[in-house]
């Protein structure tokens, strides 16, 4: 069963996907489209387009593509009911009481429901009097109980099996619990047996922007190892999309995030009103945390530790959040290891000094540089002279400007000659970006014939484009279908994904639908939609004429009747200028 059509169809006439859409990306008008930075891909140079008109999106750098429902679908990593429900709630709509599959999220919100019982359980276990050397644990590391309770910080007991029996009782699985990853399954002589993941630690439970309970980080109260045990990733959870405090952080509005490394840090910061203060889950440093924390904030304030690890961890955020275009700052961490101690060492006012003290990123990366070099000769000043034009390479001219004359304070060295040495390492510079963009464009012509939902498009370019044109004509001017019906049959499809495509648009244009994208979003997966997207899109380069749709349909008989494999791929370009000349 799925949502009924007439339903999705009702629900995208009161939608806008602007309204949708501009609370990721910021979209300037252009003509009848909108633009703005894609939020699936790194870019600098906006690709993602808007068309308000049918009510659709396409990403010219990713391929991303699809309509308000796919949108949704990706950018809160929903299954298609749940976003189907996040876009009814957010234009006022009711959903249908039955109608739909919603299996899958319902399994969601039991995980959900199980977390959050999870949550309350450890943090009742926190304050229990036999449990007093975890409260301790919490309150000698200068936590308040106010904080405690704001942070719904809990212990799990030195116990086996304490949490699955307390929500076995509450009606929940082993299965379901295992899945949570509250549990865990070992298999001893064919019997399975369960056991709890979270065995006396002092549990920190991590919270989306919604405000469920996704996910626990578990410490051990002593050195053992490993120090901290985390959920894996589940249905609720990805741990590289994961950011701790965000729920909190996000109404700070500052515009300013503090990123540091830890749970700890995170709270600590927090008690002392540093209430913008977040951690980025997981190894290392993602894409979807940098587009996730630029929803939030124009400036990150980078805290990582003062120490080896801490400075890769430095470098890596610096290189992925670069490219969200985010202000950077990187604080330098003196005085203590991390922000937890700095601030129990010598207080938040020396906290407050460091962030106000923080460097921009080119600050940064010469301080660093400079690190390496002995200035006291000669020797030493050229070399870090040299790293050092390389880094202002890539700075506006007006930044260049400023750090060329400070260097040549700071080193006695002409200014004309480290300008001279910038702008031959930004030349060089130029030359490697051009050479890399040609390369890429090389590759992505190579690969436009290729399509990965439609493995067969490749090795049957000509009846591949046919098919495409006639499904975006159809789309565009149904009445041509109505006129052509009897003669376009799915059989004369020869790639199979465009078939799918041809039989699902023409049930809907005989249900009496209007054509867009909705007709296919729940019958294809949101990777597919990139595909359907980008035939749609040919609409706007049609010859928009029913001989043109007639050319296809002959074109797909031929095809269709040889089974021979066109190997001189003629692309969409020159197939549309065959047609003209006609
Ligand atoms: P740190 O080792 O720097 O610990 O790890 P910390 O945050 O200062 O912890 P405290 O102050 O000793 O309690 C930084 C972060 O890396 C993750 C945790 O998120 C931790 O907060 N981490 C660390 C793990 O996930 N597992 C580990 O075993 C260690
Ligand atoms: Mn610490």
């Amino acid at each position: 069963m799925k949502i009924s059509e007439r339903f999705i169809q009702e629900l995208l006439e009161k939608v806008d996907i602007e309204q949708v859409v501009s609370p990721y990306v910021n979209l300037k008008r252009r003509g009848k489209t909108l633009v703005g930075l894609c939020p699936f891909h790194n870019e600098k140079t906006p690709s993602f387009t808007v068309y308000p008109e049918s009510h659709s999106f396409y990403c010219f750098g990713c391929g991303a593509g699809g309509d308000v429902i796919s949108f949704v679908r990706r950018m809160e990593n929903l299954d298609y009911v749940e976003a189907v429900k996040s876009v009814a709630q957010l234009a006022g709509v009711s959903m249908p009481e039955d109608g739909y599959d919603d299996s899958l999220s319902k399994q969601r919100m039991r995980l959900l429901g199980a977390n959050r019982e999870a949550a309350r359980f450890f943090n009742a276990c926190l304050f229990e009097p036999e449990n007093r050397h975890a409260l301790d644990y919490f309150l000698n590391r200068g936590l308040t109980v106010n904080t405690i309770r704001r942070f719904g910080l809990g212990y799990a007991p030195d116990d086996w099996w304490r949490l699955i029996n307390h929500l076995r009782e509450k009606g929940y699985t082993e299965q379901e619990l295992v899945l949570a990853n509250l549990a865990r399954r070992s298999d001893k002589n064919g019997k399975a047996n369960y056991y709890d993941n979270f065995r006396n630690r002092v549990m920190f439970p991590i919270i989306d922007l919604r405000g469920n309970v996704i996910a626990f980080g578990g410490r051990v109260m002593d050195d053992s190892k490993p120090k901290y045990i985390n959920t894996s990733d589940t249905p609720v959870y990805k741990k590289s999309n994961g950011v701790f405090a965000l729920n909190f952080a996000k109404n700070a509005n500052d515009n300013k995030l503090i990123l540091v490394e830890g749970y700890m840090d995170v709270i600590a910061l927090h008690q002392a009103g540093f209430t913008n203060a977040v951690a980025c889950l997981g190894t290392a440093f993602t894409s979807e945390q940098a587009n996730l924390l630029s929803r939030y904030a124009d400036e990150i304030m980078i805290c990582y530790d003062n120490d080896g690890a801490g400075k890769q961890a430095t470098e890596r955020a610096l290189a992925v959040l670069g490219k969200t275009g985010l202000k950077l700052r990187v604080v330098q961490m003196t005085g203590g290891k991390d922000a937890d101690e700095i601030i129990r060492k010598h207080g938040k006012e020396r906290f407050a000094d460091l962030l106000s003290e923080a460097a921009n990123k080119t600050e940064y990366r010469l301080l660093e540089e400079r690190a390496k070099y002995n200035l006291s000769t000669d020797d030493g000043k050229l070399r870090f002279l040299m790293s050092a034009a390389q880094i202002l390479a890539s700075c506006g001219s007006i930044e260049q400007d400023i750090y060329a004359n400070r260097l040549s304070n700071e080193l006695g060295v002409g200014v004309d000659s480290i300008k001279a040495q910038i702008k031959a390492s930004a030349s060089k510079l130029r030359r490697a970006e051009e050479a890399r963009r040609r390369e890429e464009t090389q590759k992505m012509l190579s690969k436009s014939c290729e399509d990965k939902n439609n493995p067969e498009r490749a090795g049957n370019i000509r009846a591949a484009i046919a098919e495409e044109t006639l499904i975006a004509s159809f789309m565009r001017n149904p009445d041509f279908y109505n006129k052509l019906k009897d003669k376009v049959s799915a059989e004369i499809f020869v790639t199979s994904f465009n078939r799918r495509v041809f039989e699902c648009l023409a049930e809907g244009l005989d249900g009496g639908f209007e054509p867009s994208l909705s007709l296919f979003s729940a019958s294809f997966t949101p990777s597919e939609m990139d595909s359907i997207a980008r035939i749609s899109l040919k609409k706007e380069t049609l010859g928009n004429t029913l001989s043109e749709c007639e050319d296809c349909i002959r074109v797909l008989k031929e095809c269709s009747e040889s089974t021979a494999v066109d190997a001189a791929a003629v692309s969409d370009e020159e197939f549309l200028k065959l047609f003209k000349k006609k």
